[in-house]
């Protein structure tokens, strides 16, 4: 993997000027739109759903990577697909048939990814790996923007590069969620995490292009 990808996510951006905060890191160079969708169960905190997300999808035509912090996310996969969701990933701790939620994805004709929490190891999802597109390594507990990103998380990150090695998965993304930004992106890209969310680090920026291309140039290895 060489290709550092940045994904701003929105939830850091100005909710009541949400289609402005994508054209803005569109022109500035993002590469996805990251989508924190949460049901104040799964995460104690509560953000939108599908008609908010159809209604932000024309905005932009970068993919929108949408990242289901949600219960039972099988019963509402087809909707998040229809409504725009490019890539659609899951938690492997909300999800008891995490092998078929997976592949219903896929069916939906979205790319699929799934999510470990902190606490998760990476053995949860060694028989999944085959089945998925990407795999998010959070370094922060999901739930809100703006926490401290947590180092531990590196071995976390590197046994999954290995295992994807090992399996002959060299296209599988490794996405690391929280707490990114100048600081930290260049350790967790030299674990082997590829693809970067970072909220605070781009919207509470001055200049979200040259926020943007210091991290990617930081995650270039
Ligand atoms: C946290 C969300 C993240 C969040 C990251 O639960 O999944 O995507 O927006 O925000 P920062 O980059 O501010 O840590
Ligand atoms: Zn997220």
């Amino acid at each position: 993997m060489t290709n550092p990808l940045i994904a701003p996510s929105i939830l850091a951006a100005d909710f009541s000027h949400l289609n402005e905060a994508l054209v803005a890191v569109d022109n500035a160079g993002a590469d996805w739109i990251h989508v924190d969708v949460m049901d104040g169960h799964f995460v104690p905190n509560l953000t939108f759903g599908p008609p908010v997300i159809k209604a932000i999808r024309d905005s932009t035509k970068l993919p929108f990577d949408v990242h289901l912090m949600i219960e039972k996310p099988e019963l509402s996969i087809e909707q998040y697909a229809k409504a725009g969701a490019d890539r659609i990933t899951v938690h492997a701790e909300a999800c008891p048939h995490l092998h078929r939620t997976l592949s219903q994805i896929t069916e939906c004709g979205a790319k699929s990814g799934v999510a470990l929490n902190p606490s998760t190891p990476a053995s949860a999802i060694d028989h999944v790996l085959h089945l998925t597109d990407m795999v998010l390594v959070m370094t922060v507990n999901p739930g809100f923007g703006g926490q401290a990103y947590i180092p531990t998380m590196l071995d976390k990150i590197r046994a999954i590069r290995n295992k994807a090695e090992e399996l002959g998965l060299s296209d599988l993304h490794i996405q690391v969620d929280g707490g990114i930004s100048a600081t930290t992106i260049a350790e967790v890209a030299q674990a082997g995490a590829d693809v970067f969310v970072a909220g605070s680090a781009i919207f509470k920026s001055q200049d979200y292009a040259q926020t943007i291309a210091q991290m990617r140039q930081l995650a270039t290895l």
